[in-house]
């Protein structure tokens, strides 16, 4: 029997053009966030399972994780997400590391879900952090990156909304409905998945022996970040007391971003504050606010909206047209490294029309063609592939003219 030749379920090859456009997406998320200060960090995908176990949650740790036992018999998971991981490293150094501090990662995630659109089983999410500010201004600015990396990609804050939420405003709610502690947990959960379960009323009452009620006002941290969010121009921002948010670490404000577009339904980004998170550690009190994004949601976004622009290569295909070019064509080449330029040689001596569409069909910018005239002459004939336009130069001032374009 021969292999299959699919990848392995829910996670995705990426093929040059697939890859392109991961890459525009994590450029364009490193150029927003080093402009605010960010630096980049990163870690190993494994981590021993306790690290999640903490304080994570259930749900993601018994049914979501990736485990297995290692060789020396430790539990070890591929890494659902980050936060716990970066929590880990700020611990291990705080005493060298200056705060506040600013940290990045575009990791790749890995999450035993039921494959889905906009869910997956490996995805890459950028995971912005800001440790040891526990001001407001922490928070807005936080919500701040993520509204400006939607806008940067081209997005219209009319077609997105932020809802935002606080885990205090939740707690006291659940504690005026005289609950315990057992059963907030579990109609925290149970708000949480709302959205994906019919009998949602039903299922709270039956939790609560009666009917629940839940409409809880703002609290001043809410009203206050809303209204200066809304200074900065950013006025999308929606209070929504059922945003729970899966993670048991959160401690503050809670937001998620959501596309308004019916084809693209589920979070774009998702955060909020966790001040304690770093006590599962010996470690002093460290406050820690940041959010996650998909690079899933953000490319069908993208799409939807048709933002993605055309993602052209610089590389010029340089072709040789018989065997005495060759030489030619491949001391070119050097040259033209040298100065700084990506060249990729085609010495199979198909005939012009082949290599021309190779040359096409590999994305590159330009198309030079090595024959009898321009070995005779020194002189080189440029072809801009997207503009089908040639021009001849004499060869002396090719480089110069390559850098111009
Ligand atoms: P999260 O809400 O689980 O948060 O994920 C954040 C974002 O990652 C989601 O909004 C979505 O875009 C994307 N995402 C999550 N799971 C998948 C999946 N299976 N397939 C595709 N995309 C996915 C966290 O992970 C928190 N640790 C974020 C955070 C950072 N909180 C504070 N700092």
């Amino acid at each position: 029997m021969k292999l299959s030749t699919e990848p392995y379920k829910g996670v995705r090859d990426f093929y040059p053009h697939d890859k392109q456009i991961q890459t525009y997406i994590f450029n364009m998320w490193r150029e927003v966030v080093e402009q605010y200060g960010y630096v980049e960090y990163d870690a190993s995908v494994l981590e021993p399972r306790e690290l999640y176990e903490a304080k994570s949650g259930e749900d993601i740790v018994n049914h979501e994780t990736y485990s297995f036992t290692d060789r020396g018999n430790r539990n070890v998971t591929l890494r659902p997400e980050m936060t716990p991981t970066v929590a880990r490293m700020i611990a291990q150094r705080q005493r060298e590391i200056v705060f506040p501090a600013r940290w990045y990662s575009i990791p790749n995630l890995f999450r035993y879900e039921r494959p889905q659109r906009g869910r997956l089983r490996e995805h890459w999410q950028l995971n912005v952090d800001l440790f040891g500010d526990e001001s407001l201004t922490a928070d807005k600015e936080i919500i701040s990156i993520g509204f400006n990396i939607l806008t940067r990609f081209g997005v219209n804050p009319e077609q997105f909304e932020i809802r935002i939420n606080d885990r205090r405003i939740v707690q006291s709610a659940f504690a005026e409905l005289g609950l315990d502690e057992e059963t907030s947990y579990a109609l925290q959960k149970l708000i949480d998945k709302k959205d994906k379960i019919s009998d949602f009323a039903e299922k709270a009452e039956a939790l609560l022996g009666k009917p629940f009620e839940y409409n809880p006002e703002p609290n001043q941290e809410i009203v206050e970040i809303i209204k200066q969010l809304k200074k900065d121009g950013i006025s999308n921002v929606y209070y929504d007391p059922t945003l729970m948010r899966g993670f048991d670490y959160y401690t503050g404000i809670v937001f998620e971003f959501f596309d308004k577009h019916p084809d693209n339904n589920r979070s774009l980004f998702g955060g909020g504050r966790y001040d304690n998170l770093l006590d599962i550690f010996e470690s002093k009190r460290i406050s820690a606010v940041g959010f996650g994004a998909g690079d899933v949601g953000i490319q069908h976004v993208l799409e939807t909206y048709k933002l993605i622009p055309h993602l052209q290569r610089s590389t010029i295909g340089i072709c040789a047209l018989t065997i005495d070019d060759i030489p030619k064509t491949e001391s070119l080449a050097t040259e033209m490294r040298k100065n700084g330029c990506n060249v990729a040689i085609n010495t199979s001596l198909k005939k012009p029309s082949t290599l021309l569409n190779w040359s096409e069909k590999s994305d590159n910018r330009f198309t030079l063609f090595i024959g009898e005239t321009e070995r005779m002459n020194s002189v080189i004939t440029i072809r801009e592939n997207i503009k089908k336009k040639s021009i001849t130069l004499p060869e002396s001032e090719l480089i110069s003219w390559l850098k111009k374009a």
